[in-house]
């Protein structure tokens, strides 16, 4: 179990709730600003008065890494503890963080007397505390949970508290637009719950007609429980349906039930279904939200986190679309269990692909656990899919627009891409062409010197056990560098290429286009 920090603005009830909580866990209990007072032996007041806002904070960031380090607890934050991005993204990696809320009056009412409160001195304390709150919107919307504390009864918001420490999600903390991941198996409920938390006026569901067929009565139950009327907006299978024209038959269905702005998109199936509905739903009324359920392994470990959506223009793959975050995403492996072990392979190449640029730890797990992983059953996919997922998360946190980081997920996508291109998208599924990509890609680094040549054939070794090619015949190796060169030439005479450094690090270097110009 992870610890639970609580987090929000003073008066939220964080050591009401905390006490709580923690009984319920059977964890202990303890408040940051209680062992801050203990340890410098005066009240809060008075230290700020000696020591000023930024010594105190020291003091907190301390307390609040020390209990990263512990067992469990639950642990109380003060108000504007989070408030750095390091030390906040540091919690959220490793401990539940949820965060109070109360309108500014209930603070108010609930602080009493506010001159012991240093941060809100001055003419108009309600004023100060809707100026700080407004300040502090985007930090604390970083969070696993937001839990309204009033009018609501303290137990049941602990039992909310802790239900949300069970559920264990992984975060992608982006301000306001921050949401969670669920990785569950066999939970159809996760989705319930999901949608049922963005309340949403009525559901345009997007799905193709495989997984209709192979899923769809799990789709099913998980609505039956909703009184949501619903749309469904069925596309046949398949990457030549990434188009303008099945981005319209979307519109239109939703446009024609005279959706309002409240709706709620679930883009339910691949790669293909997420990138066309997410599209979809950022363009919608000018942007309505959108739930993703990736079914396959391809969409979970990648297509259905970070927002990126669109479709396919004659010009190239994925050339026109926008960036547009999903409210929540839930992947249940479960839904593995009907996808042909072709597309769970495929899935495993973008996996081989995102530990070779960020985890060591990641890479040896899928050596050990090998083929294996081809059985949607085992648990060690579940855990390598949440690895995935995290990793992911971490660099759109860090990097949601691409400016820098985010290209090193384009590993092995540069020929990737010029292959699929050269074989019209009909030989390779993508992942398939990612694995003969990455293994090309890191060659040439390694002749220049870059890439460790052992690390070469260390990946080469885990893609074959993983049951990948990894030699792509050499007249479409050269063909696909010259869809690339011809094709980025276009652009300029450079490409921003992620180089693997060493098994788990990678950096993204300007490389001239000729580099791919192999013999
Ligand atoms: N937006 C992003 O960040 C991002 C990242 C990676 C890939 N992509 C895109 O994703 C697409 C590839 O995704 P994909 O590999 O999921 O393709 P896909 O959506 O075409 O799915 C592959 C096939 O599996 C079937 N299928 C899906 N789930 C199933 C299940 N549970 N049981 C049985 N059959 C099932 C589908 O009907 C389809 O025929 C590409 O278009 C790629 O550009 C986007
Ligand atoms: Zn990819």
């Amino acid at each position: 179990m992870r610890s639970l920090f609580l987090a929000g603005f003073m008066g939220t009830g964080k050591s009401t709730i905390g006490p709580r909580a923690a009984a319920r866990l059977g964890i202990p209990f303890v408040d940051t600003d209680e062992i801050i007072a203990h340890e410098a032996g005066v009240s809060i007041p008075e230290l700020w008065q000696r020591e000023g806002e930024a010594k105190f904070r020291d003091r907190e960031a301390a307390v609040v890494r020390r209990y990263l380090d512990e067992a469990p607890h639950v642990v109380a934050l003060g108000g504007g503890s989070l408030l750095l991005r390091n030390l906040r993204h540091a919690v959220l990696d490793r401990a539940t963080v949820i965060t109070l809320t109360a309108d500014a009056p209930e603070i108010l009412r609930r602080v009493g007397d506010v001159s012991t409160r240093p941060n809100l001195a001055g003419a108009d304390p309600l004023e100060r505390i809707r100026e700080l709150l407004a300040a502090r919107e985007g930090s604390y919307a970083e969070c696993h949970a937001q839990l309204a504390t009033d009018g609501f009864d303290a137990d049941d918001v602990a039992s909310a508290a802790c239900a949300v420490v069970q559920r264990d999600p992984i975060v992608l903390p982006l301000g306001n637009r921050t949401y969670t991941v669920d990785v569950v198996n066999d939970a159809p409920e996760a989705l319930t719950d999901a949608i049922a938390r963005t309340a949403p006026s009525s559901l345009v569901i997007v799905t193709d007609t495989t997984v209709r067929r192979a899923r769809g009565h799990v789709l099913d139950r998980a609505l039956s429980h909703l009184a949501i009327s619903r749309i469904d907006v069925t596309l046949p299978p398949g990457e030549d349906q990434k188009s303008i024209t099945t981005a319209q038959t979307i519109w239109d269905a939703a446009l024609g039930a005279r959706v309002d702005r409240e709706t709620l998109v679930v883009a339910f199936g691949g790669g293909v279904t997420s990138d066309l509905a997410g599209f979809a739903a950022s363009t919608l009324l000018r942007g309505v939200r959108l739930i993703t359920v990736p079914t396959t392994l391809l969409a979970m470990v990648d297509a259905s986190v970070g927002g990126k959506t669109g479709f396919d223009h004659p010009a190239g793959k994925n050339l026109v679309g926008t960036i547009h975050q999903p409210r929540a995403v839930v992947i249940d492996v479960a839904h593995l269990s009907t996808l042909p072990v072709r597309e769970m392979r495929a899935g495993l190449a973008e996996v081989v692909k995102i530990a070779l640029v960020t985890s060591e730890a990641l890479f040896q797990k899928l050596e050990v656990a090998g083929a294996s992983l081809l059985d949607p059953k085992s648990p060690a996919l579940l855990e390598v899919i949440r690895d995935a997922v995290t990793l992911k998360a971490r660099i759109v946190r860090d990097d949601e627009l691409e400016g820098g980081k985010r290209a090193l997920l384009n590993l092995g996508h540069t020929v990737a891409h010029g292959l699929e291109a050269h074989t019209a998208y009909r030989k390779y599924l993508h992942g398939e062409a990612v694995a003969l990509g990455l293994c090309a890609e890191l060659e040439i680094m390694a002749e220049r010197g870059f890439t460790p040549r052992e690390l070469v054939d260390r990946t080469r070794r885990l893609l074959m056990a993983l049951g990948l090619a990894t030699h792509a015949p050499r007249d479409e190796l050269r063909a696909a560098a010259r869809f690339v060169m011809t094709d980025k030439k276009r652009r300029g005479a450079t490409l921003a290429f992620p180089v693997v450094m060493a098994l788990g690090s990678a950096e993204v270097r300007q490389v001239p286009l000729d580099l791919l110009d192999r013999p």
